[in-house]
């Protein structure tokens, strides 16, 4: 063969093998899979294309200079899942560490510009000891130029962090920036400041999975929207999140091939309890709503009382957002309104259309929330609803109380149907807590009081436990038997494919943060 051909192919095959076998191997008995081995399962067979895999280092400090590793720690390209382009990037942490100096972030930036040039989801796999140590400053510009390129992305192209070990530092605003984080169950975690700094600021000690691991995240922070058991799981997930979302703004998202048959779901009829503070999971409703195994829910150990994901309706990719009856009876407070609003944002940013199911007795009432700013936090989720210009279509299954009525995608924030099962109450409060309030003194000068009460509670029912009003005003276009909502929703997002809705025109709105 040719030498100077010969010559490309060592350099590929070093390239190839990052660290070399012994810390491939050391990878391995971590649980963890390489920087390769993850594009290969993420990609389809053949399809990647890697750029920059003889770009060099340029430490020439502690003795970094006598030494070439070729990718600098990262392999970065582009390939095809289930046919559709996507950009990669996947840290090699058998190459010092997967830390990110110069080189390594001008390798990431650049198919992040292409990435956005071409319109196509980026995929980050993140596992590295963050900024390169022996490379200072031009390291944090690295990761800087990261960061503006991530929020320029940001509502554009679908941006997906995977992180498959260490996150830490600065480092973490990266995937933090992006749309959906996934993390590895025991071999991964994310924080600002680790272990070492938390015991000496503050004197707590905790180990780095309490601080920043899989559950951490899922379940505390809230700040990992999908948590997998090991990096095959995780992969399979990621490209399954990636089937219900098209390539680009500019884009719908892909249609799964879907032929009709009976619509009619008349288990439905029988979900919702006839006693209306008995609890009963909403997900009940989802699965026999939407097609069959097409739910795909996110976020889901976080903020339970709310629940998020993706499905299809006939074959039409849909985000779902439901109230959660089975925790805290599905009200919403600070956690929930958050979950909820960056879901419905993620939605609409990527024209995915909305399909609320509501059954809410209000805000969660109390010190912990007032002070912790429900105020504010309830109108993310407002704001997000008013904003959402996708086909929005809500069906209120029981309770819709007081101002979560309105925030739960009434037809008063621009919401374009509003359906509502005969089980319906839509009033300011339950009956119980009007007839308090309103007939406070009768009750209290009343020979029986309980009695008195139970009687003026059954008379505000009589009034307003019941969509009539609602549906009698408008507010509500059709009431129907829930055996029919399948049908019902199949025809109306079908009806609203082509919506065109404009929000005024402004640099950008000012969302309560
Ligand atoms: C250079 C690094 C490195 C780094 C790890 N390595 N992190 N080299 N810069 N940041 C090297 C190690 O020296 C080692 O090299 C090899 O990678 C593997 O690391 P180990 O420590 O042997 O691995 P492990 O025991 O698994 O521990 C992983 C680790 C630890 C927990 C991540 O390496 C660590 O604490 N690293 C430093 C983390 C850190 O403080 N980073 C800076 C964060 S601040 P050899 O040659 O011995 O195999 C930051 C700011 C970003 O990132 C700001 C953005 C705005």
């Amino acid at each position: 063969m040719n030498s100077k051909i010969e010559k490309l192919f060592e350099r590929e095959a070093e390239a190839e093998l990052g660290g070399g076998e012994k810390r491939i191997e050391s990878q391995h008995k971590k649980g963890k899979l390489t920087a390769r081995e993850r594009i290969d399962l993420l990609l389809d067979e053949g399809s990647f294309e890697e750029m920059g895999k003889l770009v060099t280092h340029r430490s020439v400090l502690f003795g970094l200079e006598k030494q070439v590793f070729y990718g600098d720690g990262v392999v970065t390209g582009y390939g095809t899942i289930n046919g559709r382009l996507i950009y990669v990037f996947s840290q090699d942490f058998t190459v010092l560490g997967g830390s990110l100096a110069e080189a390594h972030a001008e390798k990431i930036v650049k198919i992040m510009d292409m990435a956005m040039k071409n319109g196509a989801p980026l995929i980050g796999m993140n596992d590295s000891g963050g900024a390169r140590i022996q490379e200072g400053v031009v390291s944090l510009g690295g990761y800087a130029d990261i960061f503006y390129r991530n929020t320029l992305a940001s509502g554009v192209i679908p941006q997906l962090s995977m992180i498959m070990g260490p996150c830490a530092g600065g480092a973490v605003y990266s995937p933090a920036l992006t749309d959906f984080i996934m993390m590895v169950e025991n071999t991964s975690y994310m924080f600002v400041t680790g272990p070492n700094v938390v015991k000496t600021v503050t004197h707590e000690e905790v180990s780095s999975e309490e601080l920043g691991g899989a559950s951490a995240h899922s379940m505390k922070s809230g700040v990992a929207q999908l948590t997998a058991p090991n990096e095959i799981q995780a992969i399979k997930d990621i490209k399954r999140l990636l089937s219900y979302i098209p390539q680009n703004c500019e884009e719908e998202p892909p249609f799964a091939s879907y032929r009709s048959g009976n619509e009619s779901r008349p288990d439905l009829n029988n979900i919702v309890p006839e006693n209306p503070n008995q609890p009963y999971d909403v997900r009940e409703v989802i699965l026999k709503v939407v097609d069959g195994e097409s739910f795909f829910e996110v976020h889901s150990n976080y903020a339970e009382n709310i629940v998020v994901g993706f499905a299809r309706l006939a074959g039409r990719s849909i985000g779902v957002v439901a109230n959660q009856p089975a925790v805290l009876a599905g009200v919403l407070d600070i956690n929930s309104s958050k979950k909820g609003a960056r879901f419905v944002r993620f939605c609409d940013a990527f024209n995915i259309p909305l399909l609320v199911f509501e059954d809410v007795p209000g805000f969660l009432p109390g010190t912990d929330q007032e002070w912790n700013a429900i105020i504010s936090n309830g109108a993310k989720l407002l704001y997000a609803f008013c904003e959402a210009t996708v086909p929005r279509v809500t069906v209120i299954l029981r309770k819709a109380y007081g101002g979560a009525y309105d925030v739960m995608n009434s037809k008063h924030i621009g919401a374009d149907l509003n359906f509502a099962w005969p089980s319906s109450e839509i009033a300011v409060m339950g009956a119980k807590g009007a007839a308090e309030i309103i007939h406070h003194r009768e009750i209290a000068a009343a020979e029986n009081p309980e009695e008195k009460l139970k009687e003026k509670e059954l008379e505000y029912a009589e009034l307003f436990a019941h969509p009539y009003r609602a549906a009698a005003r408008g507010f509500i276009d059709e009431i129907i038997v829930p055996s029919t909502t399948r049908i019902k929703l199949i025809k109306a997002f079908k009806m609203l494919e082509n919506k065109v809705d404009k929000l005024p025109n402004k640099k950008h709105g000012n969302i309560p943060l």
